[in-house]
């Protein structure tokens, strides 16, 4: 089943007011590979993910995930896939007032009926996927920025979702720290076989992980494919990206 579409963005249009952020947006995210959707701040990256998990919904053109028609989705079944999507959200990704062990158990008390033996199994199963095993009775603020990052990767990966959303996953940490983050969006991509949507300007993260990418710029995606091939395809618009001079 590998490559069949996952996620499909058909002619996709959304304004804010009057300020139009998504003109006719294109996007195919094909299942259990890692799709980047780069792009200069500001040019609708998270609102496209908002999409996905159906937070916003286009004033025109299509979205598809899961095979689900986010227009006509009915309530009960945005809530069931919705349970199949975890995402890691560019900031607040934990709540702070929570130990780690809730955080992870988060979704797992709200959503499923696991017994307490069950959540403690299963925050630990994930906790020890990103290496943060012993960690549970610590407070958000007793850890390191990346650790954090790694807590909330746990806290996305405790439903066994299908997808994993990425928003802007190494802004604001260290290169080293950055690249522990790559590290785990690969391993939790090949245990997983979940599809990645990974939002980022990080352009060696992107290299790192990507299997497809797409350059989002004044509301369409202006290139997209192969990262390989989008590297070589001498695009204008993302040669001006990766030099850092769009936007
Ligand atoms: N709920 C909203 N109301 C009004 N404007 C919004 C809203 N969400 C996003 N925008 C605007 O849409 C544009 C794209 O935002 P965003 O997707 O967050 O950009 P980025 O690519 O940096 O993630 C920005 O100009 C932002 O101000
Ligand atoms: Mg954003």
């Amino acid at each position: 089943m590998a490559n069949e579409t996952a996620i499909e963005f058909v002619e996709v249009f959304k304004s804010f007011e009057a300020q139009p952020v998504l003109k006719g947006l294109d996007l195919w995210v094909p299942q259990s590979e890692i799709t980047t959707i780069l792009g200069p701040s500001g040019c609708g990256k998270s609102v496209t993910l908002k999409h996905v998990i159906g937070i916003e919904r286009a004033d025109m053109g299509k979205v598809v995930v899961a095979g689900y028609d986010m227009e006509r989705i009915r309530h009960s079944e945005l809530i069931a896939l919705r349970k199949r999507i975890g995402v890691l959200f560019q900031s607040s990704a934990l709540f702070d007032s929570m130990t780690v062990k809730e955080n992870v158990a988060f979704g797992l008390r709200m959503h499923t009926r696991m017994t307490e033996e069950e959540i403690a199994e299963r925050v630990h199963v994930c906790l020890d996927a990103v290496r943060l095993a012993g960690t549970e009775a610590r407070m958000p603020v007793e850890l390191s920025g990346g650790m954090r990052k790694r807590a909330a990767l746990a806290r996305a990966i405790a439903m066994e979702p299908d997808f994993i959303l990425y928003d802007e996953p190494t802004t604001g940490l260290d290169p080293n720290t950055s690249s522990v983050v790559g590290d785990y969006i690969l391993k939790l991509q090949s245990e997983l076989n979940v599809t990645s949507v990974v939002v980022t300007h990080d352009m060696p993260l992107a290299r790192r992980v990507s299997d497809r990418v797409a350059l989002l710029y004044e509301g369409k995606a202006v290139v997209q494919g192969a990262m390989e091939d989008v590297e070589a395809s001498g695009n204008e618009i993302f040669e001006l990206f990766v030099q850092g001079r769009l936007g």
